[in-house]
């Protein structure tokens, strides 16, 4: 957190900056009271999040605080304990991943997973198979509707790879692009599900600086689009640099939320980063 403090601190969004850019402050994502354990382990606990319509969100914190956890309990993937999930205004409890995406949240995830034997436009086309409408019988018989869907999410697809930048390796199996691609990758097959919020576990680990800042620039034109974003990140210099809001989690628990300017110079935030870093040094 103390390294490059000069180059953050120019980095980081003002309060007017902030107000430029509010929109409606309408809540898209929230949850309430959030709780999921793993056996004796309480990963999440308590946790309330808000994330606010057209705004980037982050959602930070050290090792082990909690954060994907939250993501899987968003997504679907795990069911939470206790406490709520509300995806505009709409309890998600109980709800499959699929059936997640098609309410218009996508996502992408910590370690990258592709489809590593696929072209990336396969891959991008496969992020949207999920709001398919033609049902089965229609996809068996190949009927006139199912051809044009299929067209649809074929153009949907190259429009998607050209958003991220990738048009060139169309072609190219996903394993053989170089890393920082395979990232922009899984946001555009993420994209390709024409989402509402789009939750990114983490999209600048292994990319270099160069790549981050065309990261940043990239998901700042997303949000103009009115897409709304919640990221785990943990370069500092990416949360300050395009965030609305920060929330701050320690031990499954918000220890502080607000503007990145004051997470930055927050006590507590500090101390649970510096603390952890002490911890891990003996
Ligand atoms: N499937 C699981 N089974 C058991 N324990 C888990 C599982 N998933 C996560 N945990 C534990 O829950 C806690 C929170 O993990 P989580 O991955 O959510 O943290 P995180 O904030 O994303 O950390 P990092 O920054 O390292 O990615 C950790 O102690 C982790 O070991
Ligand atoms: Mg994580």
């Amino acid at each position: 957190m103390a390294k490059d403090n000069n180059n953050i601190a120019t980095m980081i969004r003002s309060k007017q900056e902030n107000k430029e850019t509010d929109k409606t402050n309408k809540v898209v994502l929230e949850t309430d009271k959030l709780t999921k354990k793993f056996g004796g382990l309480i990963a999440v606990n308590n946790f309330d999040l808000k994330v606010s319509q057209g705004q980037i969100s982050s959602l930070i914190g050290p090792n082990g605080a909690g954060k994907t956890t939250v993501f899987n309990v968003v997504t679907g993937i795990y069911k939470a304990d206790s406490g709520k999930v509300l995806f505009q205004g709409e309890d998600l409890a109980g709800k499959k991943p699929h059936q997640i995406i098609k309410k218009g949240i996508a996502r992408t995830f910590q370690n990258i997973r592709l489809f590593s034997n696929m072209t990336c436009l396969e891959n991008v086309m496969a992020g949207q198979h999920c709001r398919s409408r033609e049902g089965t019988w229609s996809s068996i018989l190949q009927t006139p509707g199912q051809r044009k869907e299929e067209l649809e999410i074929k153009k949907n697809a190259e429009d998607r790879l050209k958003q991220v930048g990738l048009w060139r390796w169309r072609d190219e199996l996903a394993k053989n692009i170089a890393y920082g691609n395979q990232r922009m990758l899984e946001i555009g097959r993420a994209l390709a599900s024409n989402p509402d919020l789009l939750i990114l576990d983490e999209p600048s680990s292994g990319l270099n600086d160069k790549e981050s800042e065309d990261l940043i620039v990239f998901l700042k034109s997303l949000v103009k689009e009115n897409l709304t974003i919640l990221l785990i990140e943990h370069d500092m210099n990416v949360v300050m640099g395009i965030s609305h809001w920060v929330t701050v989690m320690d031990e499954g628990k918000k220890i502080a939320e607000g503007l990145p300017e004051d997470i930055y110079t927050n006590p507590q935030v500090i101390e649970a980063y510096l603390g952890k870093d002490e911890e891990e040094e003996e």
